[in-house]
């Protein structure tokens, strides 16, 4: 029998172009709280001896990862056979060390745990940066959709002429391999984080590249200052005004907001974070590399 996909509230649409892709039947699931805010969670189908997938993507992950461990968890019990989450946005990938003492590395406990009621994982371009792979704190099977050529696709057909730069030198593995796939120059910032909020960005030279649109790309956009660092110097060395592209619109607090006001041309993302700024729809690749796995 072909694998269920149960979708975590609001993943419905991913969890349709998962199943429509793979000939898969979409699996029913309640979940809500009680009273008393714990959860309730029943499985609606028969699910013994199925393969499973959760679409799930986990922006804002702290209100979710209760509940669906416990899907999970009553999946397994009901004798689901495999359990795969799709989560196009992986969380808790940036505290990877110990950067000062007594201060708890999120990303390998997160890991672990994900690890000890998942059979697998499938993520788009999670922050790998002083982790080089997923296999390096994950226990079970992990996947990576890269995004790079659906962004190529939208920046050859939406952007004359363009000059990628990526923040810091995280950005380089992304910014790269984009500016292959839309055949442009890119350039590569350096970026100091003073804390969580600030960050400075060296001044991008430009001497080379002054009939350019600049395409200021990035894997996350949080708090938005990265972006508005750099934007900022564009627009003080007088380059045209750019386009702002992130793969994950995780967007805390104001920072669309503070972003759109620092004189950004277009600001642009993936749906692997549900934004009004999605304009690159990744979930057919997502479909397409669980076709393989399944
Ligand atoms: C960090 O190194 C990432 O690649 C992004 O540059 C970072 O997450 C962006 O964060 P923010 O929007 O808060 O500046």
């Amino acid at each position: 029998m072909s694998a269920l996909v149960f979708a975590y509230p609001g993943n419905e649409a991913l969890a349709k172009v998962l199943a429509a892709a793979n000939g898969l039947s979409e699996g029913a699931l309640t979940l809500r709280q009680f009273p008393d805010d714990e959860t309730f969670v029943r499985i609606e189908c028969d699910v013994k001896n199925r393969g499973t997938v959760i679409a799930c993507t986990l922006d804002r992950p702290n209100p979710k990862i209760l509940s669906l461990y416990f899907v999970a968890r009553t999946l397994r019990d009901l004798g689901a056979k495999r359990i795969w989450l799709v989560t196009p946005y992986l969380p808790y990938m940036r505290q990877d060390k110990q950067f000062h003492a007594g201060e708890g590395v999120t990303a390998n406990e997160f890991a672990a745990w994900l690890s000890s009621f998942l059979d697998g994982i499938i993520t788009v371009d999670p922050h790998l940066h002083r982790i080089r792979s997923l296999s390096e704190i994950y226990a079970i099977r992990t996947h990576v959709v890269a995004a790079a050529p659906a962004i190529s696709g939208w920046i050859a057909g939406n952007v004359t002429s363009p000059l990628l730069i990526g923040p810091d030198s995280e950005s380089a593995q992304w910014v790269s391999e984009v500016a292959r796939g839309a055949n442009c120059p890119f350039v590569v910032l350096e970026k100091k984080r003073l804390d969580d909020r600030n960050v400075n960005v060296s001044v991008p030279q430009l001497a080379d590249y002054r009939d350019r649109t600049p395409v200021l790309i990035d894997d996350i956009i949080a708090t938005g200052h990265t972006m508005i660092a750099a934007a900022r110097h564009l627009v003080h060395a007088g380059a045209p005004r750019p386009v702002c592209v992130g793969i994950h619109s995780v967007f805390a607090g104001q920072a669309y907001e503070e972003l759109t006001d620092a004189g950004v041309a277009r600001i642009v993302t993936c749906n692997t974070v549900s934004h009004p700024t999605n304009e690159i729809d990744v979930h057919p690749i997502i479909a397409r590399d669980l076709t393989r796995i399944l």
